[in-house]
């Protein structure tokens, strides 16, 4: 969360952080108790008695912590705590043995969710000693306690963040075949992107859109593009890490606009500009409620995903890499990509034709052929490999080094159109994409590439 130990402080706005890191603008003591005061008076609800308590409370824990739960319990919707407290819905939440139950404690009690913790991960173990990888992205084996716990106790949804709790992770007890998925970054970024533009309609009903902002990495899914363009607000995205989100974020809100949300695919989400980074605990409360509304309406949050998809496209992605360590052939692959033809002629298709690629954007030599005087927006970098290509059936794939790893990487997305409903259909066709675009642009034999193990 705030005290998020990443490079990142250097984005963060003065005008949110004092030198010692306390959030300024959003949190100061007058304006939360004064609108709180009006909020008791107004409602004279048990809902805004339970967030009064848990500020009073907070009062013991510091300046930081009480200010960040005074913006979150300000920011809810009155209607969406009490959903939460009718609902009874029981999280069931792993610190993955870093430091984020304290304040995932305090906001859920807060706002009227019910969690239990998974007792041997809730506090700071140095050690990590329950668990191989301690990062929920590293997928299902670091939730096997948690599956456990929440099996024991009968709770079907799972909220898991990062030691530092600056990410988070989500799993869901699925009905119909008894297992529990875990959701991708991708799929939870479209899940948070309805449901903070759901949000921001019911405090702003009638409110055109068109100030409204989301940003999102770009080797992330493009669904909060598509979804942007089918309601009509704005999306932006920025190179990878979210310092350039963030950035980006506090730009366009010093020009007035207003932006909802961020995130990138490895689960980092941005709910609120007043922790103008990715915070795994904004994220937790966020996604309790929503999954609170989603199952006071009969509706899981596999099938609010599996709608979102129905209605906008389905977003498909597959993503992997080839270990190459040597640099000056990594070079070499990218040149020959760049210079089919001559400089600047990049393949047009795939497969001898079957697949047209509509335009290129290499950021590594600044080359854009969808700008008007073909360089690309984004800032450019000499020092890594970065090509992102979009073909007319809607696939986007991004082909880029690593910058820490001895890494080729691949970023794929088939964005089909809403009309086509054939998952199989669309996830074979990404199949073969994939692999034409591996063995077309890469030559892993003839390269010496070596793919990913399993
Ligand atoms: C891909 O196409 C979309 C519009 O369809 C455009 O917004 C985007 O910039 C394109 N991306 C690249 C890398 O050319």
């Amino acid at each position: 969360m705030m005290f998020d130990m990443d490079n990142t402080s250097s984005f963060k706005n003065e005008s949110f952080y004092n030198d010692t890191g306390e959030l300024y603008k959003n949190g100061t003591l007058p304006i939360w108790a004064i609108k709180f005061y009006f909020t008791v008076i107004f409602f004279g609800s048990f809902v805004s008695f339970v967030s009064v308590i848990a500020l009073l409370r907070c009062k013991r824990s510091g300046q930081v912590t009480c200010n960040y739960l005074g913006v979150i319990f300000n920011d809810i919707l009155p209607e969406f705590k009490e959903i939460n407290l009718k609902q009874k819905l029981l999280i069931t939440h792993t610190a993955m043995h870093g430091v984020g139950t304290p304040y995932v404690k305090k906001v859920f009690d807060g706002i009227g969710i019910i969690f239990q913790t998974v007792p041997e991960q809730q506090d700071p173990d140095p050690e990590f000693s329950t668990v191989k990888f301690p990062n929920p992205e590293e997928g299902k084996s670091s939730l096997d306690l948690a599956f456990r716990t929440a099996d024991q106790q009968g709770s079907v949804v799972i909220l898991a963040n990062d030691p530092d709790a600056d990410r988070l992770a989500c799993a869901e007890k699925q009905k119909d075949t008894n297992q529990w998925k875990v959701f991708t970054g991708n799929e939870l970024g479209a899940l948070l992107g309805w449901w903070m533009l759901f949000q921001y309609r019911k405090k702003n009903p009638g409110k055109s859109l068109e100030n409204v902002y989301m940003v999102c990495s770009t080797v992330s899914s493009m669904i909060l593009r598509t979804i942007a363009k089918a309601e009509g607000f704005h999306f932006i995205d920025t190179l990878t890490g979210f310092k350039w989100i963030g950035n980006k974020a506090l730009e366009l809100q010093s020009a007035g606009k207003e932006v909802i949300f961020g995130f990138e695919e490895a689960i980092g989400y941005m709910c609120s500009m007043a922790v103008v980074d990715k915070d795994g605990v904004s994220a937790a409360y966020q996604l309790a409620t929503c999954a609170s509304y989603l199952y006071s309406q009969g509706k899981t949050i596999n099938q609010q995903l599996q709608e979102i998809y129905d209605k906008y496209g389905q977003h498909l992605s597959l993503n992997s890499y080839y270990i190459c360590h040597d640099p000056v052939l990594i070079k070499k692959i990218f040149d020959k990509i760049r210079t089919k033809r001559g400089p600047d002629t990049y393949p047009e298709t795939i497969l001898n034709g079957k697949y047209q690629i509509t335009t290129v954007r290499d950021l590594t030599t600044g080359y854009d052929n969808n700008q008007p005087d073909k360089k690309a927006v984004l800032p450019v970098s000499s020092s890594s490999q970065m090509i992102t290509f979009n073909f007319s059936n809607g696939l986007v794939c991004t082909l880029r080094t690593s910058g820490t790893e001895p890494k080729i990487k691949y970023y794929t997305e088939m964005c089909a159109y809403p009309d086509i409903k054939d998952k199989t259909q669309i996830t074979k066709t990404l199949e073969e994409m994939v692999d034409a675009i591996c063995e077309e642009m890469f030559e892993p034999k003839l390269n010496g590439l070596q793919a990913k193990a399993g």
